[in-house]
């Protein structure tokens, strides 16, 4: 077990990546906040996990309210009483939009979910973690998005560029001399989940730019999770402040 006694806050777990890293943290023996903006989903992934013998509580949250994430954060501590990961995965995509057609809305939203929630969850998780002897460790689940100028629209790749940033700039102020803080990222490729089902209406400009043959074979949820299991874990111990690319060799060919 390589998360035994670890309270861990896991977001967008009711469904695709979110959920395989939830499962595979409890079943690794890690207290798990399922939280997610889905009732039904976070419902059913709670159960999934107590009936495999694990321990987990929900937590309906839209990521993009402070309220609502402090709140997310506090109830780890006060239901398993600390919190040594937080992983954002929470996120959204946006059509591919070229910034040219980028609402304010569709900016205000993208940037709300994929990036200030998760810095408003690393702002309250770093005040507690850099206060406990172990320290903590932040996943924060970005995208090949977050690396290239492609593979989403304007306001996806910002935000996910902005995600990365925050993921270093926390690994640089507060590791070992700063609270014993980890901040790592995974940039995934194609995985399938229902994120997928969200690409409703591609902007052709968009796809155009996406000028190589596309992910080829979709990974499995779990293939990322087990990535989220060794930045979560002491496995990787002296691993601050990098990004893990997992893409099957998209971004390599
Ligand atoms: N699937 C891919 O190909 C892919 C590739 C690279 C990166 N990603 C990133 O991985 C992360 C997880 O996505 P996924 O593919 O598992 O998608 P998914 O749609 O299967 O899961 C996302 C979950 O986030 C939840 N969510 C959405 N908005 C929320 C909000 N405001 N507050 C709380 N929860 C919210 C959804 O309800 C859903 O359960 C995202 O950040 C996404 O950008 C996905």
């Amino acid at each position: 077990m390589k998360l035994q006694g670890k309270v861990a806050v896991v977001t967008g777990a009711g469904s695709g990546m979110g959920k395989a890293i939830a499962t595979l943290y409890a079943q690794e023996g890690a207290k798990v906040i399922v939280a997610d903006i889905n009732q039904a989903s976070v419902d059913a992934v709670v159960t999934e996990i107590k009936q495999n013998g694990g321990e987990a509580a929900g937590a309906v949250v839209n990521v993009g309210k402070k309220e609502d994430v402090e709140n997310m954060i506090n109830a780890a501590v006060s239901a398993y009483g600390s919190l040594d990961i937080l992983v954002n995965n929470a996120g959204v995509m946006d059509n591919f939009t070229p910034v040219g057609d980028v609402s304010d809305e569709l900016w205000d939203r993208l940037i709300d979910i994929n990036l200030k929630g998760p810095f408003m969850a690393c702002r309250t998780a770093v005040n507690i973690m850099k206060e406990q002897p172990n320290g903590g460790v932040i996943v924060n689940n970005a995208s090949v998005g977050g690396l290239f100028g492609t593979r989403g629209g304007a306001a996806y790749i910002a935000s996910k560029h902005g995600l990365i940033g925050l993921t270093k700039n926390i690994a640089s102020t507060y590791g070992r001399e700063g609270g014993n803080i980890r901040a790592n990222a995974i940039a995934p490729g194609g995985v399938n989940t229902n994120i997928q089902s969200t690409i409703t209406a591609p902007h052709p400009l968009g796809l155009a730019a996406l000028t190589d043959a596309g992910p080829g074979k979709l990974a499995d949820p779990m293939e990322i999770a087990r990535v989220a299991l060794f930045l979560g874990s002491d496995d990787s111990s002296f691993v601050n402040g990098d990004v893990i690319k997992a893409d099957g060799g998209w971004t390599a060919r």
